[in-house]
């Protein structure tokens, strides 16, 4: 099965921290380290190790960091012919801090990233198509994406939307994505108010169903991920593991439910996989570095409590 990726690279410079900073404060180091990230490479990596055919579509600077990118997400086995080189642009950065629970927090500056435009998408328009799923997330600018759902037949890809960074979506066509996956911050941003609770999350998704979403699949942490369709909202509980760094957890779940949608799979099933990749990648640091391959998402549903903290 085929999977095409349109997103972000970015070059990752990661601080462990003692705790999170509040605004305005300083607080001491531990380790800096660097490491390949952006939500559309970690994702095309990531459905590369679990079985799947990836494409990956995006812009890199012509520097260091962005043939690096490029050579390492080719020796995972991801095609990146048809992500582009900019003359005059910056590869993506993003800035992470890691706390000793594995909570972070991420900046980031898109460089080539942001100058996505729809000329390109155009010119892989075709190769998108032939994908029997599309992953996008929101590192790159929302209108060549919404360009883009506008152009795709109506039942070919099936179409992934990771909303993160959480922002407005009201440009995009969200009657042509199948399954959109944001964490609880993600959704309250989308929905406008905190949504937590399983009831609550019925009634907010509602919005998003009247919007043309198919399928509502959130990632809740420690809680595990919920799937919201017209007809209730499903649990999938977390699995208990010893979180080292969250950096990637989302990223590793869309890949691991696109691989197994691609494969067939139903939602169900798939969301209990994705699950596993993502307890999996928070017991590692940093992003690419971090994501499973099959035969350890394999391993670990075999034996979950190899991982258990307790
Ligand atoms: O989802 C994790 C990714 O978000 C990191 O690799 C970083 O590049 C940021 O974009």
């Amino acid at each position: 099965m085929r999977i095409a990726v349109l997103g972000s690279l970015n070059m990752d410079l990661v601080m462990e921290v003692e705790r999170l900073p509040r605004p305005g404060e300083t607080v001491p180091g531990r380790t800096f380290s660097r490491y390949p990230g952006g939500k559309g490479n970690n994702q095309a990596i990531a459905s590369a190790r679990l079985g799947a055919e990836v494409s990956l579509f995006g812009y890199v600077g012509a520097d260091a960091f962005g043939e690096e990118l490029l050579r390492v997400a080719q020796d995972a086995g991801v095609d990146v012919t048809g992500v582009k080189r900019l003359p005059h642009a910056q590869t993506g950065i993003a800035l992470i801090l890691v706390a000793p629970d594995g909570q972070n927090q991420i900046a980031y500056a898109p460089g080539a990233n942001g100058k996505i435009d729809e000329s390109y998408v155009e010119q892989i328009i075709p190769r998108l198509k032939a994908a029997d799923v599309l992953l996008m997330q929101l590192e790159i600018p929302i209108g060549p994406l919404a360009f883009l759902l506008r152009k795709l037949p109506e039942d070919r890809p099936l179409v992934i939307l990771d909303p993160a960074p959480a922002q407005d979506l009201s440009a995009l066509p969200l009657n042509r994505v199948d399954y959109l996956t944001p964490n609880r911050e993600e959704l309250g941003v989308l929905l406008d108010s905190p949504v937590m609770e399983k009831d609550e999350l019925m009634r907010a998704s509602q919005t998003l169903f009247s919007l043309g979403v198919r399928h509502l699949v959130v990632k809740a942490d420690r809680d595990g991920a919920y799937l919201a369709e017209s007809g209730g909202v499903t649990r999938f509980p977390a699995y208990k593991v010893k979180a080292v760094d969250a950096t990637a957890a989302g990223d590793a779940f869309n890949a691991a439910l696109a691989v197994m949608l691609a494969e067939g799979k139903g939602p169900y099933e798939a969301i209990g996989y994705a699950n596993a990749a993502a307890a999996i990648t928070v017991t590692r640091k940093g992003a690419v570095s971090s994501l499973p391959t099959r035969a350890e998402v394999q391993d670990f549903l075999r034996h979950p409590y190899r991982y258990d903290p307790a």
